[in-house]
């Protein structure tokens, strides 16, 4: 006889990364509330201790942790403490949600196709910061949002999920970061799914998706 709780160990646990306002873990967070969902959350940690995600995750009885970067020598001891932390919870995934460190090779070799990464604009395009404000000095018609497995190179790695909005005339870099947020809080649940389901498979750069559907058509703007 299956148990809940076994049902409860089968989900993969996650750690959600976070620095700040956290409306990316919050929306993961939301996913793995459904007890169908395949991954639950065992830590939200961050590494500012003002962060409004950790209250928020703190309110709702989620663990939480905070590391704080400034009370390490260098970035290979801050990476360490944050590596037994997620090790000590147990997790399996972690997620980087608005995460705004750089992360030593060394870290990401410890998590192999196991660290995600959401970042506000069509990669490879515009990596960094500001990227909103980038895309609308560039002029393109479209912009967006990427979920990646994360190599060492800053906002790279094989990409997991997309999705693309469309830039207005009267945009602003606030308006643009407002719709592309929303995008952002659809696909990282469905990629954390993915992941979780064990049905990504990388292959040199690139990941395959194996049993879903792309959408048929273009999507293009502006509209004829
Ligand atoms: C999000 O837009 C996320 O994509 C971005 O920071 C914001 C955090 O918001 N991440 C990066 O720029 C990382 N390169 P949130 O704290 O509300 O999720």
């Amino acid at each position: 006889m299956t148990t809940p709780d076994d049902a409860e160990k089968k989900r993969t646990p996650v750690a959600i990364l976070i620095s700040g306002r956290g409306s990316n873990m919050m929306a993961l967070v939301e996913a793995c509330a459904d007890p169908a969902f395949p991954a639950r959350v065992v830590l939200v940690l961050s590494n500012e201790p003002d962060a409004a995600g950790l209250t928020w995750a703190a309110d709702r009885g989620l663990p939480t942790a905070l590391v704080n970067h400034r009370h390490y020598p260098n970035r290979e001891a801050f990476d360490a403490a944050l590596d037994a932390r997620l090790r000590e919870v147990g997790a399996r995934i972690v997620c980087l949600a608005g995460f705004m460190r750089l992360l030593t090779p060394g870290f990401v070799a410890r998590w192999p196709d196991r660290l995600l990464n959401i970042h506000p604009s069509l990669l490879p395009a515009f990596k960094g910061l500001h990227s909103h404000e980038r895309a609308l000095d560039a002029g393109v018609r479209l912009h967006g949002c990427t979920v990646h497995l994360v190599s060492p190179e800053m906002d790279s790695g094989p990409i997991v999920a997309q999705a693309a909005v469309p830039v207005r005339a009267d945009d602003t870099p606030e308006s643009l970061a407002a719709r592309v947020l929303e995008q952002e809080h659809r696909i990282y649940p469905l990629a954390l799914r993915l992941l979780a389901e064990g049905r990504l498979h990388v292959s040199g750069a690139a990941c395959q998706v194996r049993g879903a559907k792309s959408p048929d058509g273009a999507l293009s703007n502006p509209v004829g």
